[in-house]
Parts: C-alpha cells; structure tokens; sequence
C-alpha cells in the first residue's frame, strides 16, 4: 500500500493533533504506561486530573509497586475497570522485581505484564522508544473498518486479524509516535462513534465508508444479546455513631479488593447471619429503593436493606477486611461504585 494515509494523518496530526497533554513531555515509559492504561475506555479530559494525582503520589514504578493495594485503588476511584488499577499495582510488582525496576524496552516483555495487550504494548513502546509499532485500539478499529469499509463485528477473530494486517500496512517507518497519536486522536475527536465530522477528516478522500455514504454502518456493532438481570441484597448495618460496616471483597471477581457493604445471602435468617457472620445483633430491617448498577454482561439489581446494631459485635472475621465507615468523614478507600452511591445517599439523608 503507498501510503497516503499516512502521509495525510501525519500531515493533519502537525496542525490538529494534542501535542501538550501531561504525558506526552518526556518519554518516561512509567508516565506513558500509566496514561495508556488510564485512556483505556476514558476521555483524556477526564483522564487529566487523574494522572496528575496519580503522578504526584506514585512518581516512579518502585513507589507504586510498594504502595498498598487500598490506596492505588483510592486514586483510581471514579474511573471504574478496577482491574486496571490492580494490574497496574500487580505488574509495577512484577517491574520492581524482575526488571530492576525499570520499564522493559521488548515488545515480549511489555505485553507479558499484567493488563498490557499487543496494542498498548505498542503504544507504550512506540511513545517511549520512538520503535515502528503497529497499534489496533477501539478508536484504532473505527477508522480502519470506515476507510476501508470492513463488515462484520471488529471482536471476530478472523475481522480482528485482518485489521491488524491493516494497521500494520499503514504504519510508516518513520513519525512512529506522532502517527501513532495521530490516529487515536482521529478516532476520538474526528471519526467519531457517532456523527463524524467527515468533512474536517484528512483521510476522506479514501474512506469508502465516506464514498458509500454508509459511516454509520461501520464498525459492524457486536451482536447484542439482552443482558440478564440479577439481584443481590446489600446490609446498610450502622452502629451506636452511625457508622456503617463495610466488608472487602476478596481479590479476584466484581469490585476485588475494593469495599463493599455485606451481601446477605437471603437462604439464612437475617439475624442468624449477621450474628453468626460478624457477632452482630441487629434490628430495625428497613428496606431502601433498589439501585440498578449495570456491568457488561449483566444488570445487577441491589435492594438495599438498613439496619441498626445494637452492639459493636466481636471481630470474628479478619480485622483487616472489615470496618465502620464514617459516611461524614470519608476516608481513603477504594469502594464500590453502588456503595459508594448508596453511602453518599445514607449522608445525604443525614444531614
Ligand atoms: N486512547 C488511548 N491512548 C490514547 C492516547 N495516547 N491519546 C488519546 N487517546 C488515547
């Protein structure tokens, strides 16, 4: 393929593209690291404030990889996939003690981290490196599937695979990282999900999408199922003070290792349960409005239950994973996004 693509982004990247975003002032790998992993799924003005406060507490790997799970996941809260912020924390671990503590410059080893895939890897190393690398992310798939009218749902292996060729082809050998910028910036703010602004694209000329007057049938949408509805009850347990008891999950699954109120499994009486599970005596069941909380594959719908306790209870459970939460005077601690509604809630009716 002679590349005009290239030519024409780079050439639109050199008047339109971001140029002074925090990230882009060095090529600190950690920084770049760190920002990609942030702009998975997240606007960059969103992301700014984020990267800043994550920066200034975690200037380097080394005081990331030793900082507590708790607070990394407190500077990410807001900008939910908490697994990203796990995998961050995890593979800082992994660079601390098995690369000496400095970002590795191999494809191999960037991609072999926890939460890195082949596109970010590429990212990574192309801003940091200057290296030719080839990047396929959703902002990345749009463009592709539009200039080049691709059907079929970009998640196929087999549509996949064929983008990647495509990626590939358009890479120049030189400008990697202002192409690389350049076509993420494309995605995000000219070809866009919805209306794009055709007439301002530097690739228009060849875009077929543009030509079959068909932009908005690509990319083919993932064939949508309807997503199941599932149901949980959450205990809102609050002592002599008003504080609320708060649980952390366990590591893996839905909101690992972030805090949550407990779940009450509903096939054991209520104040058999609590008394059994944390020493607790509790009155007063008081049902709240249900709160929908919507996760990819499913709906979950929490009924939300208050109760008073009439004793501090035993610590029967790990003294670490469990505690009264002050609602007036939150803390520093990553939780669950519903929980965290339903607590601003509880304050709100408090005061
Ligand atoms: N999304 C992922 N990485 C990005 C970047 N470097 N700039 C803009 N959007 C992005």
């Amino acid at each position: 393929m002679s590349d005009s693509f290239a030519k024409q982004l780079l050439a639109w990247y050199d008047h339109s593209g971001r140029k002074d975003l925090p990230w882009q002032q060095g090529r600190d790998a950690y920084a770049i690291w760190i920002s990609e992993i942030m702009l998975q799924q997240t606007q960059v003005t969103t992301v700014i404030p984020y990267y800043q406060r994550f920066m200034a507490r975690f200037p380097d790997v080394v005081r990331l990889a030793d900082a507590g799970i708790d607070e990394v996941l407190h500077l990410w809260s807001g900008l939910g996939y908490y697994a990203r912020a796990r995998n961050l924390h995890r593979a800082a671990q992994r660079i601390r003690d098995e690369h000496c503590g400095r970002f590795p410059t191999e494809f191999e080893q960037v991609v072999a981290l926890p939460g890195i895939g082949p596109s970010t890897a590429g990212a990574i190393l192309a801003f940091s490196t200057g290296s030719r690398q080839v990047i396929l992310d959703g902002n990345v798939k749009r463009v592709l599937c539009r200039y080049h009218a691709i059907s079929g749902w970009p998640g196929q292996p087999a549509v996949e695979k064929r983008l990647w060729a495509l990626a590939d082809q358009h890479t120049p050998h030189e400008r990697v990282p202002e192409y690389t910028q350049a076509i993420m910036d494309l995605g995000a703010t000219c070809c866009t999900r919805t209306r794009p602004q055709c007439e301002h694209c530097p690739l228009h000329s060849g875009c077929q999408a543009r030509q079959l007057q068909r932009t908005a049938d690509f990319p083919t949408p993932r064939p949508r199922k309807a997503l199941p509805v599932r149901t949980t009850t959450m205990l809102i347990i609050r002592d002599d003070h008003g504080h609320v008891l708060l649980e952390r999950r366990p590591p893996t699954g839905i909101w690992g290792g972030l805090w949550s109120l407990p779940e009450w499994p509903q096939d054991d009486p209520l104040e058999a349960w609590c008394a059994r599970r944390y020493g607790l005596t509790v009155r007063q069941p008081t049902p709240g409005a249900v709160l929908r909380h919507t996760f990819s594959h499913f709906h979950l719908d929490i009924q939300p239950l208050l109760l008073q306790s009439r004793s501090a209870g035993h610590r029967i459970m790990e003294p670490g994973d469990i505690v009264w939460y002050n609602t007036q005077q939150p803390d520093a601690r990553g939780l669950a996004a519903p929980v965290e509604r339903l607590l601003a809630q509880l304050a709100s009716q408090i005061t």
